[in-house]
């Protein structure tokens, strides 16, 4: 494998680490409580929430696309590397461990962007026309809050799987 297309591979594969990983630490550790105390429980609060996830959302789509797709052509290249579902070294195994964390993103990232992100445009709208009940958007903040958090409890497990394989 030449050494030039790999480098490039692991560029973009950090790059796309940084934008998912980065985004969702910079999301739960700052945006979202600086937002919450500045604009309190407004309609500028949901605009802003609502806006945000449309523009953050697709990048960690985009993201997971790249990370598969460099991490498929950096995978074979490591000479640790022994085949398709062959785990018979610590490497291989460390990195299904990784791939175990990387699907359990996936599910918590599909349960918020299309289980709790549409209920919340809804019922947000429906708040800031006095037709709806605050106490339903603060429920499903909530359930917001969870799946972002176990995402990044999740990014933290992938990124210790990986740190331990490439000490290897
Ligand atoms: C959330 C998704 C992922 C994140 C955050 C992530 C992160 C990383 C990071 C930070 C590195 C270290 C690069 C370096 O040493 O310069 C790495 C290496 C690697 N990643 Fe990923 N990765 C992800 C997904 C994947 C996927 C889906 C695959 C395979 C299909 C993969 C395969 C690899 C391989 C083979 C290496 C090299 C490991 C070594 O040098 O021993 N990664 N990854």
């Amino acid at each position: 494998m030449s050494p030039s297309l790999l480098a490039i591979s692991y560029f973009f594969h950090l790059i796309a680490t940084v934008l998912w990983l980065g985004g969702l630490a910079l999301l739960v550790l700052m945006v979202w409580p600086e937002a919450r105390r500045a604009l309190s429980e407004s309609p500028a609060l949901y605009a802003f929430l609502n806006r945000l996830r449309k523009r953050f959302y697709p990048l960690t789509n985009f993201s997971l696309f790249v990370l598969v797709l460099t991490g498929l052509f950096q995978m074979p290249a490591d000479p640790n590397y022994m085949g398709v579902f062959d785990f018979s070294n610590d490497w291989s195994r460390l990195i299904l461990l990784k791939h175990i964390a990387i699907i359990g993103m996936v599910i918590c990232g599909l349960a918020v962007q299309y289980g709790v992100v549409p209920a919340l445009e809804r019922t947000s709208l429906l708040v800031e026309r006095g037709k709806g009940d605050p106490a339903d958007y603060e429920r499903l903040r909530r359930r917001e809050v969870r799946l972002t958090w176990a995402n990044v409890a999740l990014a933290a497990l992938v990124l210790a799987f990986t740190a331990w394989a490439t000490a290897i």
